[in-house]
């Protein structure tokens, strides 16, 4: 199967089959989301935490997002990604935001972008990209980038008139000619109300089963990241776990000298080779 566009997202929108999205941040994962048939693959800026062990999303750089962009691009050649635009990266000016949207394309094989708003000039960047030929995602709701005027990591839209708010952010988003839309951290009844009045595929995290696809965080749905887990996500593996005890287990058998095992990790050497290195060996 090919990689998917955003034709067929339209028609399985049309045809009521729901859009399978992770965020990935590197080769291996990249590989196994491909192989297990994911749909579209996001390079989160939520790297800065699961991969760069930073506390939020605002450290991360346009050169972090463009080299992981690389290699989850080689990992899932056949899968539509989605390059998250992080911090300060689009906020300045239109210009600012082609030059990097057109970074994750030409240098990493991206084949959207992710900014996150709804504001008057969020609407002005998502124009100018998609003007530049590059397709947008939009990203409304609990805004990480937004932090500070949201009031912290807290699900959106819980009141009557925020929620209608964020109904407005995205016809907005939608206006300035975003091809889909990401709501996040909202309740199940707002993730609703959008999608039922969009044009477009809306994607929700946190934001009810009605939205025409769903995304994770993977290094959550896997239980690998442990630092904070939202209330929206869902744990289909213990991987953390696993790797957790198999790290301990090589650790003891290197401790108690059981690995290597000469017979079965390591490579051979004929006898008679061995006999001619011994006895020249001291010679
Ligand atoms: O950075 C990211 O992974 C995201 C999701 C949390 C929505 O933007």
């Amino acid at each position: 199967m090919g990689k998917k566009t955003i034709g067929d997202f339209k028609s399985m929108v049309a045809n009521g089959e729901k859009i399978v999205w992770l965020t990935a941040y590197d080769y291996l994962t990249a590989k196994m989301q491909e192989k297990a048939g994911v749909d579209m693959i996001l390079i989160g800026d939520s790297l800065g935490m699961v991969s760069l062990g930073y506390d939020t999303t605002f450290p991360v750089t346009m050169d972090d997002m463009i080299r992981h962009c690389q290699a989850v691009r080689r990992g899932a050649p056949n899968t539509f990604i989605v390059g998250d635009m992080p911090y300060m990266s689009y906020q300045r000016s239109d210009e600012e935001a082609i030059a990097n949207a057109g970074r994750f394309v030409k240098e990493a094989g991206a084949d959207a972008i992710k900014l996150e708003g709804g504001g008057a000039m969020i609407a002005s960047r998502i124009r100018a990209i998609q003007q530049a030929g590059i397709l947008v995602m939009g990203h409304i709701g609990l805004t990480p980038q937004f932090m500070g005027q949201i009031g912290g990591y807290r699900a959106q839209g819980r009141s009557a008139s925020a929620a209608m708010k964020l109904v407005k952010e995205a016809k907005a988003v939608e206006e300035a000619g975003a091809f889909g839309i990401l709501v996040e951290g909202v309740p199940a009844v707002v993730g609703k109300a959008i999608t039922e009045r969009a044009g477009i595929p809306i994607l929700g995290i946190g934001a009810g089963s009605y939205t025409h696809g769903q995304l994770l965080i993977y290094a959550d749905m896997v239980g690998m990241y442990d630092n904070f887990t939202p209330k929206f996500v869902k744990k289909y593996a213990n991987v953390g776990e696993v790797l957790t005890n198999a790290f301990k287990e090589y650790a003891e058998e290197v401790r108690k000298g059981q690995f290597p095992n000469d017979d079965e990790h390591t490579y051979k050497m004929s006898d008679t080779e061995i006999k001619e290195f011994l006895g020249a060996i001291d010679k």
